[in-house]
């Protein structure tokens, strides 16, 4: 990490959090949620009785910390969690929210995750929106690969470029003019300068970012940064596997399918696939993806009777009543809705899912699974539904 970006954490830790407020509310998201890290790393059979040995590399305010310890201990399953961070500001209110939440087994390390090995090995790394910020990406992706246990796995987010569309030429600007100002007069200086910026300018186009409209450090972060790289899907995978890493999935799989969108697709390997709905969608603002060390990829267990759905934030009761309507299933993400059909005699089946039964009790029969699969392929691929032992 360069000085600069030390300084912009310390001066602007992100994300803004406010300690207290975990009295009221856990922020989740992905990647780091126990059963989708189970579904994409370990095939849904991850036996929790044995501690997660977990690293939070970059873990900033302490959203994945939090949400993966508190998770963790909702469940009941044993953890040891490292957090590691280069900015002082950061952990101490990282630390603060654990405190609130009476969260234990954390230790908290003010370090380079470019040290990471020293505190390993770990059978879970959460990296996110770290790696596109180091002044040699590559070297923070082989230091993560080089702390995992051998059947660990890496949870991470980095940029991508297309869903950023406008931020780029906005950075360059800000830093030409504003670079030698301390972080809290170049924000000053650069919201009168955005203020004058044309509606046309594609940044104020992009409906897609909001970053710079929640609080100092979103603006700081996303207009700021001195140091930021964006990935494309391509990218990331020739980084993962230049780590001695393989891809192994992404929570909305749907998203890197580009067959609803082109006809007759030429025959291409999975990374070209997936590089090509990233370019026809051009929304992606970032790539959240599980990785495992080479040659230790398992698919989860879709369809497997001893497999065990969660759904994630969805009532069981809501969406089996939706689905007897015959509504079948619509989801919104990254700008765009997917619709699903699912047939109405689904809804039994949905009803039964509740984190413990495992398939071969929710969908008995030949005919019950082949309801079933049409539930995950909608659902697992647009990741609301994980398979997990989890409970
Ligand atoms: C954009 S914030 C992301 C924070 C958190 N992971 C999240 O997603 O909410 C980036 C964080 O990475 C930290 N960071 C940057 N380079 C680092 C490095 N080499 N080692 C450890 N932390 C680093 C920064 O201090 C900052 O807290």
């Amino acid at each position: 990490m360069t000085d600069t970006v030390r300084a912009q954490y310390e001066a602007f830790p992100y994300p803004e959090r406010k300690p207290t407020d975990e009295r009221k509310r856990l922020i989740t998201g992905s990647p780091s949620l126990p059963v989708e890290m189970d579904h994409w790393l370990w095939g849904g059979a991850r036996d929790w009785s044995q501690p997660l040995r977990a690293l939070v590399a970059g873990g900033g305010t302490g959203d994945a910390l939090i949400q993966l310890a508190q998770k963790l201990a909702d469940a009941e399953r044993p953890f040891d969690i490292t957090y590691l961070d280069l900015s002082q500001a950061s952990r101490r209110i990282a630390e603060k929210r654990a405190e609130v939440r009476s969260l234990r087994n954390i230790t908290f390390v003010t370090g380079s995750l470019l040290d990471a090995a020293n505190y390993g090995p770990f059978d879970y790394i959460d990296c996110c929106g770290v790696l596109h910020h180091l002044p040699e990406p590559q070297a923070g992706f082989d230091a993560l690969a080089g702390a995992l246990a051998p059947d660990g796995g890496i949870g991470l987010m980095v940029y991508a470029p297309h869903g950023r569309a406008g931020v780029y030429p906005l950075q360059d600007a800000f830093n030409t003019v504003l670079k030698d100002l301390t972080p809290e007069k170049q924000l000053k200086r650069a919201k009168r300068i955005f203020d004058r910026l044309p509606e046309a300018h594609p940044f104020k186009r992009n409906m897609r970012l909001v970053d710079h409209r929640n609080g100092d450090a979103g603006f700081y972060d996303l207009l700021l940064h001195s140091q930021d790289r964006p990935f494309t899907i391509t990218d990331l995978v020739h980084a993962l596997n230049a780590a001695g890493l393989d891809y192994a999935g992404s929570p909305e799989p749907m998203l890197y399918d580009p067959t609803p969108l082109v006809d007759d697709i030429p025959d291409m390997d999975v990374c070209a696939l997936m590089q090509l709905a990233e370019d026809l969608r051009g929304t992606f603002k970032t790539h959240v993806a599980y990785a495992r060390p080479k040659g230790r990829v398992m698919s989860p267990p879709l369809g497997e009777p001893d497999a065990v759905p969660h759904f994630r934030d969805i009532d069981a009761g809501a969406l089996a009543g939706h689905v007897a309507n015959g509504q079948g299933i619509t989801v919104d993400t990254a700008g765009e809705t997917f619709s699903f059909d699912i047939p109405a005699d689904a809804a039994t089946l949905i009803k039964r899912v509740d984190g413990r039964r495992a398939l071969a009790e929710i969908a008995p029969s030949q005919s019950d699974r082949a309801v079933w699969s049409q539930v995950e392929a909608a659902l697992c691929g647009a990741g609301m539904m994980h398979y997990s032992r989890l409970m």
